[in-house]
């Protein structure tokens, strides 16, 4: 298990008109990594950014991109989104009926294997894949909006895929609905890599944001250890 945590601010609350200054922000503003929602209207109820958008912020930041496909089918765009700079793609495992074959394909390119579960879906969707992936996202809200209320059910499959991974390097991370109040839950529960959008963005002080949540996160790291 890594031991730091990761505080991955999500775009999607991002001012769109501008999202370089606002990637090379949250940069500045110490985040770890850059959480990138790629949503087709299909998969989920909404539409973001494709792969163009991707090479397009990647001169922005030399931080990760940590990508997280919400789109089905996903197999026809992998290569893309990792051409395009991704650093670790993920993709869901209701997205298609071929979870393996997306797993396998995404490192075939050289890139770090995410899979991730909605809220609906069973720890037990992932178990024959554990040996394929560098992280699993757990959803903590229905995937296709930001700005959604924590499902605290969540917190029991975080905590019964912590157990699985056991001593694995795969990070344990979640999104939706993250913030100072929700954070020290999910990281007691086992989470290592935190997703968090509106949180990050609201106010404008994108530091200070970054800098609550690693606070309340790193606080319930210590009192579970
Ligand atoms: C939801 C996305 C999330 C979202 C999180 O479908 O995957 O990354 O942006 O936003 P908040 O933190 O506002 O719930
Ligand atoms: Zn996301």
């Amino acid at each position: 298990m890594t031991s730091d945590i990761i505080i991955a601010p999500s775009i999607l609350s991002a001012d769109f008109a501008k999202l370089g200054e606002e990637v090379r922000a949250i940069d500045a503003a110490g985040c770890d990594w850059i959480h990138v929602d790629v949503m087709d209207g299909h998969f989920v109820p909404n539409i973001s950014i494709g792969a163009d958008v991707v090479a397009a912020l990647r001169p922005h930041s030399s931080k990760v991109f940590d990508v997280h496909l919400m789109i089905a089918p996903c197999d026809p765009y992998i290569e893309a989104f990792a051409k395009a700079g991704s650093d670790i793609i993920t993709v869901h495992a209701e997205a298609g009926p071929h979870l393996d074959r997306s797993l396998q394909l995404i490192r075939s390119l050289g890139k770090k294997a995410g899979v991730s579960i909605t809220p609906a879906t069973p720890e037990s969707a992932i178990d024959y894949v554990l040996d394929k992936v560098d992280l699993v996202l757990v959803m903590t809200v229905n995937p296709g909006f930001g700005g959604q209320a924590f499902i605290p059910a969540q917190l029991e499959k975080i905590r019964s895929i912590r157990r699985m991974i056991g001593a694995r390097p795969i990070y344990l991370e979640v999104d939706g609905g993250i913030n100072a109040e929700t954070v020290g839950h999910v990281v007691e529960a086992g989470a290592n890599a935190i997703v968090a959008g509106s949180s990050v963005f609201k106010g404008g002080n994108y530091a200070e944001n970054i800098a609550a949540i690693r606070r309340y996160a790193e606080r319930a790291r210590s009192a579970a250890a």
